[in-house]
């Protein structure tokens, strides 16, 4: 009997790959890059799995080049907003994703981006790289404590209350919002729930950890941006377009904000033109939250896993869309 064929768009860990290719009829994309509109639309026709990234557009057009035979949609990341969720579930067919497995992860990042941005860590390091680092001053790279000020955590899923949770050794006051209160992590850590402006205006630390979907698109625009503190930080480990990039450029450059750690950006990569990465006042890093050796190899296995189990017709382990089981 043939093998199920299977589009896999990027290399992941080896071990796994061998596990796919021998399983299945595998055409793996080799390149760095995502591979383009239509090549993927071309390898994934009439295959019973893929295994993709969140730079790959799984939409209403994909499924149906794929055919009906499609089986499952396995992706390596928990964020799925490049994938119609609705259209999958109408056709039955299972969405995967690498849920808790980069939590930890990803929250050590969004502190490294508090940090950093917080204390000045990129423009400094690029000032010792540019031959700057002239003298020991009372007045230089001043930045701001991150020891004994409010972090205000914008959605409080897994990752928002890992952030909250570093905080305790910080010495930290956290505030958060989210679209629900979660009393569940307020047993286990003092944390104040409260609307949206309360957060921007006392917070010290703002750190995103919001899904994308309509409501959070632009989340943080001019007006979300005037209500904070002149000397606060903003950060985002979660995705790009939460925040209007074009009001947060105005906002470092006008000192209205003291500074941001982006993990993410709009779009992704960003341009090299793009003006935020004139600001000193910047950091940026190339959406590498989950980027542990541990956590992508954990990520690899289950994303393959999924795949696997997706073309067999059994569960998968983490599935987003759970109702086309019932
Ligand atoms: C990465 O951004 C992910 O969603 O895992």
């Amino acid at each position: 009997m043939a093998k199920p064929r299977v589009f896999v768009t990027r290399e992941i860990f080896p071990e796994y790959i061998d596990q796919i290719r021998e399983e299945t009829d595998m055409e793996l994309w080799p390149d760095e890059l995502p591979p383009p509109r239509d090549v993927l639309l071309q390898k994934s026709k009439d295959v019973d799995g893929i295994l993709c990234l969140l730079t790959d557009k799984i939409d209403p057009e994909f499924m149906d080049n794929a055919g009906p035979q499609l089986k499952v949609i396995s992706q390596i990341a928990v964020g799925f907003d490049n994938i119609n969720i609705p259209e999958a579930t109408k056709r039955g067919i299972p969405v995967g994703n690498t849920p808790e497995v980069l939590t930890q992860t990803t929250a050590d990042a969004a502190w490294a981006l508090m940090l950093a941005a917080g204390r000045r860590v990129g423009e400094s390091e690029r000032a010792v790289h540019a031959g700057n680092w002239r003298t020991w001053h009372p007045l230089h790279y001043l930045g701001q404590d991150v020891y004994g000020a409010t972090l205000g955590i914008i959605g409080m899923g897994r990752i928002g209350f890992e952030v909250a949770k570093r905080s305790v050794g910080f010495n930290m006051k956290v505030l958060y919002h989210d679209i629900v209160r979660r009393e569940d992590f307020e047993a286990e850590l003092p944390m104040e729930y409260v609307d949206m402006d309360t957060l921007l205006a006392r917070s010290d630390f703002v750190s995103l950890h919001t899904v994308l979907n309509d409501a959070t698109y632009h989340l943080i625009d001019a007006e979300a941006l005037a209500k904070m503190k002149s000397t606060a930080v903003l950060v985002n480990a979660a995705r790009g377009p939460v925040i209007d990039p074009k009001a947060l450029y105005k906002a470092l450059k006008s000192g209205q904000i003291t500074a941001a750690g982006l993990d993410v950006t709009e779009p992704e990569p960003i341009p090299l033109d793009d003006p935020l990465l004139t600001l000193e006042n910047c950091v940026i890093v190339p959406h590498i939250a989950s980027a542990s050796v541990a956590t992508r190899r954990e990520m690899s296995r289950i994303a393959a896993t999924n795949l696997l189990n997706g073309i067999k017709g059994e569960r998968l382990l983490t599935c987003v869309n759970p109702e086309v089981y019932d």
